[in-house]
């Protein structure tokens, strides 16, 4: 999709030129919220851990850049120790191996990195709850907890691993598991008005659903903005490898609902359904996150009805350069500020997240012309 607007251009050379002086800095780490102008460093355990050399390779992709290209195979090979640790992984294996392995492998047709992501791909099959049918999302996070009957919206993204996987080895295992995720999170996480659930609490024996829990949004039955925005990308997603009809409803409807409420610049609030005492912090990553999906359904569709996804995803993007990009200070290390990772635990509240940097970016390179998804 390239769309010739001059601003993309002027943006991409800002993210380099920041992106050369912050990986001198951050180098073979794992990012995740900048509080105070630097980014704070995660395990390699950590669900974030793909993003930044999933931005290097972007990156990499147009520049050709080796330090970057270095820095990205470095996480890569970090990430090997937490393959073998089976408390800390969890579903969003599809998160990390995809920005990292499946990334390398699609660019340089590296055969350490398909073997890894194959790898991976099984583990992640493994989560999966065959009365439930649906991929369990976390461990217990305290001693005690039970969550083996909960999944998350979040997880769409996740499923592109098991699509990968099936393509490179012609098994049909692995995406049979996907569509049967799919079809769950369409009975179950989809209200009728596009909102979606976060979290669904199933009985991990019988399958039954339980309960909608409101997890990173603020109720049950409020509605989290990135929450919605993985479903908005998920499920363009998820219709791109299948071709049924059914997701591409589902990422219509989901995409309505997202723009439909959008504040004045175009980047999302935290939560679409708060009370009026609540402050209404923005979540800059729900709106990078969506404006990629919106322009892969954009793809997908017809041409008349095109024109409001590709329109919408522009715009969300150009409001994020033009209001929201840190890009001449050397004092932050983020480049879109005011995202929220964790409202309801107060955690890491407008700041700049490193989800947020890297959709932002695989934003622009689409808006480059790239064809080429991660994903
Ligand atoms: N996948 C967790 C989050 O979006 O914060």
């Amino acid at each position: 999709m390239s769309t010739n607007i001059s601003w993309v251009e002027e943006a991409w050379q800002k993210v380099n030129a920041k992106v050369e002086r912050t990986s001198e800095k951050i180098g073979a780490n794992f990012p995740h919220a900048s509080v105070g102008g630097r980014y704070q460093l995660e395990p390699s355990s950590w669900w974030t851990a793909g993003f930044w050399p999933g931005l290097l390779w972007l990156l990499y992709r147009d520049t050709n850049n080796d330090s970057y290209k270095e820095i990205a195979e470095q996480c890569e090979k970090q990430l090997d120790t937490v393959i073998t640790d089976y408390y800390k992984l969890d579903h969003d294996m599809g998160f990390m191996w995809t920005l990292t392995s499946v990334a390398r492998y699609k660019l340089l047709n590296e055969e350490d990195s398909k073997r890894r992501a194959l790898l991976v791909a099984n583990l992640l099959m493994g989560r999966f709850n065959a009365s439930g049918n649906y991929i369990r999302a976390w461990n217990p996070w305290h001693e005690g907890e039970d969550n083996a009957g909960w999944a998350i919206i979040d997880c769409l993204m996740n499923l592109p691993l098991l699509f990968w996987a099936t393509e490179v080895t012609g098994d049909p295992r692995f995406s049979i598991i996907a569509k049967k995720h799919g079809e769950t999170v369409l009975e179950n996480f989809i209200r009728k008005d596009g909102s979606v659930h976060h979290i669904i609490r199933f009985n991990p024996e019988t399958g039954e659903r339980v309960e909608a829990i409101g997890g990173q949004g603020f109720a049950p039955e409020s509605a989290w903005s990135r929450g919605a925005s993985w479903a908005v990308y998920g499920l363009s997603l998820l219709y791109k490898y299948t071709k049924e009809d059914q997701y591409l409803q589902a990422a219509k409807n989901v995409s309505h609902f997202f723009i439909a409420n959008l504040p004045e610049d175009y980047v999302p609030h935290w939560d679409f359904r708060l009370p009026e005492n609540i402050t209404k912090h923005r979540d800059s990553s729900a709106g990078a996150i969506a404006a990629c999906g919106l322009l892969l359904l954009a793809e997908q569709v017809c041409e008349t009805e095109s024109k409001i996804y590709k329109e919408s995803g522009i715009k969300i993007l150009k409001s994020l350069y033009e209001n929201y990009g840190a890009w001449e200070t050397e004092e932050e290390d983020g480049l879109i500020l005011e995202g929220t990772s964790h409202y309801p635990e107060g955690k890491n509240i407008d700041v700049p997240l490193i989800y947020g940097d890297y959709f932002f970016v695989e934003g622009l390179s689409i808006l480059k012309g790239s064809r080429q998804l991660f994903w």
